[in-house]
């Protein structure tokens, strides 16, 4: 079956296919693991069976008898590496927890020992033959077990700047004419990419190459370097396509170094793939939360009073939360608004960012609290979004930079026919199947983070784009080269782009939905300085004018497509008044607000996005509405979630084709939050029971038979050069919630706890 691709509407550019499309589905495209390598060892990893305690000792007798076993590495013979620094301390780390450091155990599936074997299958068989003692302390699991530890973010977290407040909300909340309190679970779940978490190492002389699925180069080549203490001009990490991230490659893991060091000492490369189940824990994971969200509000809907307190699980020695409240308390208009984030400390690996973190638990929250005030109002839920609507955000009084909340919700109500709805919960059905149609706002940050990029243009048309993006399999490849393409006025198929490797301009971590802001800002700055150059040998005596920039040399632009066909007579005029074959321009482009040392932190590694609530006098969000139509059958309660119809206005949308793409995946993203993903924690252990795809739930094609995505026409001239919103994780926000909302339609029962199972629904 072939989809159409959407039809552009104002302020959208062209749905080409994938640029990656053809090498993807031939089986050519490269993933780390795939590079060859000259005659590489293998690695596999032993992981601990318990999630506190200490290794006592090894039996490693039966391992070292297995054929082609060169060398097994435990902390008693271990790389000796620098210490682990936390991301949000000034660190690339995504846990300080460091392996083979010592014999201490402090999480389930901690890395003990690295066997290291002519094949795979030695390695495997090795690890397998390793014999551990352990002396294991009771471990804290998660909320409510004994030993856990509970402090505010605040002030533990540098990250997490304020709980933000407003007015005066004990009082507003007191005197409010309609009150809500309820609270929400959010379950833990694991990013599980495609790719697994592997790693490839190989010295060449001084010089380290890593061949490793990466959401952010930089932040990894730099990482490592500090680790092994060495220059980080002496490490080079490449990754043309990485099979998914989710934010679990964001920040580096403890395995890189290791491989790196072990390679180092045979002398020889090494390649490392993990299993599935030792991804849950050598990687980062989304942490379990708990909400308590307080909602007081007039008779005829407006918000008085806002109280949303969070709390998240981190491991023991790193506080990371992801404080959604920051977006939670500036979405709606209210006077009076009051937050709290809490940390609580368990034995657990370090939890990280995954699919928007911050929004999609809290939002959960948010938004369903919203539809239970709607019920309680006896008012149409999308009406009591209208009715607090506001251009500005209520904690600091900021304006929206742009905000279509409810041309979104208007859109996606007539596209899924919300007014077909009956608001009574159980009036609708179809013979033994209840129907239920629920609905959910969503917002994401608009982020953006310095970014630089090479361009070469050369006479016949022939450009390259050399950006140290990531193609994730989001896209990135195709709307750089659309944006290259149309900046310079050649032809798309005369672009090549080189993404994923550290040796090329660098650009900011994949992550936080920022790329396309950021690298989009940086190549149509560098295409300019290439304009800027062409024009000026054409016409010497004349002064730029910003008409000129549109036109000069080039003519497939915007302005100038009309009245010029043949612009290779352009360019070739261009060329001879330069006198040059090729003009190459590089450039570093940094967000308005970025702070000054921005430049210097981006070739090192260390970026910190700037956007959303963060922007001096302003606050650039991308909004949506997302509606679900759910069945829930009256004797068996399964759940099915046969709709999902979703409207989003995200700025300028760069290529219409692979952002609906993404979108439809955050609706599913979102659906599977609310009725599928969940890793199951054993509360005595604090091990991950289901850390396999046969018990980890995600859906698949028979689970979304019908996404709808509708792009909104939006543009917005306040956020970047390049007019873009990020929408990568747009669509995943508030999807659990609209599901939640769509079952308590159909039943009648508000469940509050994700995922909804059928065990869940009486
Ligand atoms: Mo994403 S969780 O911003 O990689």
């Amino acid at each position: 079956m072939t989809v159409a691709a959407p039809e552009p509407k104002v302020n959208m550019g062209n749905p080409v296919p994938r640029y990656d499309a053809v090498v993807k589905v031939t089986g050519r495209a490269t993933y780390a693991s795939d590079m060859p390598l000259a005659n590489p060892a293998y690695a596999y990893l032993v992981t601990s069976a318990i999630a506190k305690g200490r290794v006592e000792s090894f039996d490693l007798a039966g391992a070292n008898r297995v054929r082609g076993v060169i060398d097994i590495v435990t902390h008693e013979n271990g790389p000796k590496l620098k210490e682990l620094k936390l991301y949000s301390n000034g660190g690339y780390a995504g846990t300080t927890i460091q392996p083979l450091r010592s014999a201490d155990i402090a999480h389930d599936g901690q890395i003990i020992a690295v066997v290291i074997a002519e094949s795979y299958e030695a390695a495997r068989e090795a690890a397998n033959r390793v014999k551990v003692s352990y002396t294991a302390v009771v471990p804290s699991a998660t909320f409510d077990s004994p030993g856990t530890t509970t402090a505010a973010a605040k002030g533990q977290n540098s990250q997490f700047k304020e709980d933000p407040q407003v007015g005066n909300f004990a009082k507003a909340f007191e005197d409010a004419e309609v009150k809500l309190t309820a609270s929400y679970d959010t379950p833990t779940q694991h990013h599980n990419p495609m790719e697994l978490f592997s790693t490839s190492c190989a010295w060449i002389g001084d010089n380290l190459v890593i061949y490793e699925p990466s959401q952010y180069v930089y932040g990894l080549k730099n990482g490592v370097a500090e680790q092994l203490g060495i220059d980080a001009d002496k490490v080079r990490v490449v990754n043309p396509y990485v099979g998914g991230g989710f934010g679990s490659r964001g920040s580096m893991t403890p395995r890189t170094a290791i491989i790196a060091a072990i390679a180092r000492r045979l002398n020889r490369p090494i390649k490392l793939v993990p299993t599935r189940d030792q991804g849950f824990t050598i990687a980062t994971y989304r942490a379990e939360t708990r909400h308590e969200i307080k909602l007081g509000a007039s008779r005829d809907g407006k918000l008085v009073a806002l109280r949303h307190e969070g709390a998240e699980v981190s491991s023991r020695p790193d506080p990371y939360c992801v404080g959604g409240t920051k977006t939670t308390t500036r979405l709606y208009a209210c006077p009076n608004v009051d937050s709290l984030v809490s940390i609580v400390r368990a034995d657990r690996n370090t939890p990280g960012f995954m699919r928007s973190p911050p929004e999609v638990p809290y939002l959960f929250a948010l938004e369903s609290a919203m539809d239970e005030l709607a019920v309680k109002l006896n008012m149409d839920p999308v009406e009591l979004r209208r009715i607090n609507d506001t251009t500005n955000e209520p904690i600091g009084g900021k304006p929206y930079t742009s905000r279509s909340l409810m041309a979104c919700f208007d859109e996606a109500a007539k596209a899924f026919g919300w007014s077909q709805r009956s608001p009574e919960p159980k009036s609708m059905a179809d013979g033994d199947w209840l129907i239920g149609y629920g609905c959910a706002a969503t917002c994401y940050p608009t982020q953006m983070g310095p970014s630089a990029a090479r361009v070469r243009l050369q006479r016949d048309g022939r450009t390259r784009v050399e950006i140290a993006g990531h193609e994730i399999g989001t896209g990135a490849y195709t709307i750089i080269a659309q944006t290259a393409s149309e900046r310079l006025g050649v032809p798309l198929e005369k672009v090549a782009v080189f993404v994923g490797d550290s040796e090329l301009p660098p650009a900011p971590v994949a992550g936080g939905s920022n790329s396309t802001a950021s690298t989009c800002s940086a190549v149509m700055m560098v295409c300019d300085q290439i304009r800027q150059r062409l024009f000026k040998a054409m016409m010497p005596n004349q002064s730029l004018t910003d008409r000129a920039k549109e036109t000069v040399g080039i003519g497939q632009t915007p302005a100038t497509r009309a009245a010029k066909s043949d612009r290779s007579l352009d360019l070739e005029k261009a060329f001879d008044a330069l006198g040059a074959g090729v003009v190459e321009e590089y450039g570093e482009w940094k967000p308005e607000d970025a702070p000054p040392d921005s430049f210097q932190a981006m070739h090192s590694g260390h970026v910190r996005l700037v956007g959303g609530h963060s922007l001096k006098d302003k606050i650039a969000y991308a909004f949506g509405a997302e509606f679900v139509e759910v069945r829930v059958n009256r004797f068996t309660h399964e759940i099915r979630a046969p709709r999902l119809v979703g409207a989003f206005a995200a700025g300028r949308i760069m290529n219409p084709r692979t952002a609906r793409s993404q979108l439809m995946g955050g609706l599913i993203w979102g659906m599977s939050s609310a009725l599928l993903e969940a890793t199951e924690i054993d509360q005595r252990t604090a091990r991950y029971v289901n850390d396999n795809f046969a018990d980890y739930l995600v859906p698949v094609n028979a689970d979304v038979p019908g996404v709808e995505v509708i792009l909104l026409s939006e543009q917005d001239d306040h956020i970047n050069p390049a007019g873009a919103k990020g929408l990568g994780e747009l669509a995943n926000v508030g999807t659990n919630a609209a599901v939640c909302n769509a079952i308590y339609h159909a039943t009648g029962q508000r469940i509050r706890k994700l995922p909804v199972r059928l065990e869940n629904i009486e």
